[in-house]
């Protein structure tokens, strides 16, 4: 399937918008000038490519997707080096894992070029979005909605691609600092064989009730265990996670119901690179505990774009708290950070050929 990419129309804004300062960008609260938007329709395809002023959506309430959920979004990130280049990070394995997504949830898959295309289009109309202070970055989020107003529960036969933009700085309020983590005893995120490992609004809208009632506790986010036996640690929701215990590092297996994390993948290969030991492998909480009791767990922290590598220094099962690394920033975490955060900014040579100039 390929989509022809030269035929991207533009209509460019005739009412662009102040831009918030840089120091206050939060996450996911400023959008750019323009988005992107192609449609799709059974028997002819992915058509219509067209980069326009952001605004509203006008859909119809019957919509699928209002009703049944037939939607898949993304997650990236456009940084501004030192010099004026841009670079994104491994942009097409973002692609590749909402086809991925896609076919998890019965979405048509998107032709990968095309999906480039737009893109590289997008943020070269609106390149003075992309924020140049340290810690922040252009914030890319491509979605797909189900939009055939029809109730009967099956697949839809007509789509929106859409691409939107959103200059960022830290995802939790935390910053780079440590983040307090409540292990989820009660409702759990994916069983085997459900979507968990597509990146669907469904897991995150069953999350919520658990995120909020641990907010209330002062916890951050909250950790998923498995589905089946609430015993093995799987996914904050919004990271993968990894922890330093004994000098090995380990992070949870892809076991089908977490999320396949192209920062975890990275933080993976990266440490391998450094000839630091990582396994990947099921990893019970009360082994984790006991890593905590008997002092060999070192450090803990997740990742993910949005959240990028963020230390964890607390966390709370069942009312037991562990502190973690004395609740700071671990060595390896920093040095994670930093390696990362530099390939991506262009600061630190990228050996890995992960980034793409565009
Ligand atoms: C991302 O890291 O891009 C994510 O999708 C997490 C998000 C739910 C904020």
């Amino acid at each position: 399937m390929t989509t022809n990419s030269s035929l991207i129309s533009i209509q460019r804004s005739t009412d662009t918008k102040k831009k918030p300062p840089q120091d206050q960008l939060g996450f996911g609260i400023y959008y750019t000038d323009h988005m992107f938007v192609m449609d799709y329709s059974v028997g002819q395809g992915w058509h219509d490519p067209r980069i326009i002023p952001y605004q509203p959506l006008v859909l119809d309430p019957a919509a699928k997707v209002f009703h049944y959920g037939q939607t898949i979004f993304e997650g990236l990130k456009a940084y501004k080096t030192a010099d004026d280049r841009i670079q994104l990070f491994r942009p097409r394995d973002n692609f590749q894992r909402m086809n991925r997504s896609n076919d998890r949830m019965s979405v048509p898959e998107l032709d990968i070029d095309m999906a480039m295309a737009a893109l590289e289009q997008l943020i070269a109309v609106d390149r003075e979005w992309i924020p140049s202070l340290e810690g922040t970055s252009l914030y890319i989020r491509p979605f797909v909605i189900a939009t055939q107003p029809t109730l009967g529960v099956a697949p839809s036969e007509h789509y929106q691609f859409i691409i939107i933009m959103s200059p960022v700085g830290a995802y939790y309020p935390e910053g780079i600092n440590p983040v307090k983590i409540h292990v989820e005893s009660d409702y759990v995120r994916a069983v085997p064989g459900g979507s968990g490992e597509a990146k669907t609004a469904g897991n995150y809208a069953s999350a919520l009730k658990s995120q909020q009632a641990a907010k209330e506790q002062g916890y951050t986010q909250v950790l998923w265990l498995d589905g089946k036996q609430h015993k093995y640690i799987e996914e904050v929701g919004s990271m993968n996670v990894f922890f330093k215990i004994g000098g090995t590092v380990y992070t949870p297996a892809l076991t089908g119901s977490i999320l396949h994390g192209i920062t975890r993948d990275s933080v993976i290969r990266l440490l391998k690179h450094w000839g630091i030991p990582v396994e990947e492998r099921m990893l019970a909480i009360d082994e984790l505990y006991e890593a905590g009791r008997n002092g060999t767990l070192e450090e803990a922290f997740g990742t993910g774009t949005a959240a990028v590598i963020s230390p964890i220094g607390e966390m709370n099962w069942n009312g037991e708290k562990l502190i973690i690394g004395e609740g700071k920033t671990g060595q390896l975490s920093k040095s994670v950070y930093d390696t990362l955060t530099g390939i991506q900014t262009g600061a630190v040579a990228d050996p890995f050929g992960w980034t793409q100039q565009v």
